[in-house]
């Protein structure tokens, strides 16, 4: 019996990839609280229940702090703009080994996709035991400093809302990714082809088609792929630089 020597780099490869990412994850990440654990002051609100602040959470719970997550969204929202459904097979752009937003993730894939990114800041959640310190369906709209009846200096009320406590500290983990913004253009109602959001894309057929791509960044990369794919007739990119496109061309 003979073993390929290329299957059997690639084994070895996975296998000290894994090996790496048990190490980082034991000597970097904090132990995660024990349910009972009395956690202390100062106390730390955080906004955004997505990738970031899940991890910044998990940090702050890690090293023996209190804190407390708001999410504008419902449990589904866990994850924030992964947790998005989208038809079209989004993943993260760049190897998960760059893609270590907390040391305790676990990537099996070089690129993992969107399910798995979802289910890795799910662990993180869960093994932190973040649940009980996460507010779904809660949109904060105001953080206001306010003097403490029982600290020194003052403190943060979040939405005026004293039953949320006191907090010694905000981090604002809502990311530049939130609702899609589609700016209006000019006369764009007599326009007779269709104007789609790049979140969109899953949903158009770009068969045999003309397509105008507006932007030069990230998105407009993967609406170039899209239109490709599709089979489209003809894509023109419209683009203010060329920085995005030339780093994707790298
Ligand atoms: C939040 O709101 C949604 C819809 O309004 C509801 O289904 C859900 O049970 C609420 N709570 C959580 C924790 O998601």
């Amino acid at each position: 019996m003979s073993t390929k020597p290329s299957s059997l780099i690639y084994v070895t490869l996975i296998w000290a990839y894994n090996l790496l990412q048990c190490l980082l994850d034991e000597l970097l990440s904090p132990t995660p609280p024990s349910p009972n654990t009395k956690l202390r002051n100062p106390r730390i609100a955080v906004i955004g229940a997505g990738l970031t602040g899940v991890s910044s959470a998990a940090h702050v719970v890690g090293h023996g702090f209190d804190v407390t997550l708001f999410e504008s969204g419902s449990r589904d929202q866990l994850g924030g703009i992964w947790s998005v459904a989208r038809e079209h097979d989004l993943g993260a752009s760049i190897n998960s080994f760059m893609y270590r937003f907390h040391p305790h993730v676990r990537w099996e894939s070089g690129y993992p996709k969107q399910r798995i990114i979802v289910d890795q800041i799910t662990a993180i959640w869960e093994d932190y035991n973040l649940e009980g310190k996460t507010r779904f369906n809660t949109s904060v709209t105001s953080v206001t400093p306010v003097k403490s009846k029982t600290q020194p200096r003052p403190m943060w009320l979040i939405n005026n809302e004293k039953s949320f406590g006191e907090f010694d500290g905000i981090i604002a983990a809502v990311g530049a990714c939130g609702d899609v913004k589609k700016p209006h253009l000019d006369d764009e109602e007599k326009f007779k082809g269709e104007i789609v959001h790049s979140t969109e894309l899953g949903e158009v057929d770009g068969k045999g088609k003309r397509i105008i791509i507006i932007g030069g960044e990230a998105s407009a990369v993967e609406a170039l792929e899209f239109t490709s794919k599709a089979k489209a007739k003809e894509t023109i990119i419209l683009a203010r630089s060329e920085r995005g496109l030339s780093l994707a061309a790298l």
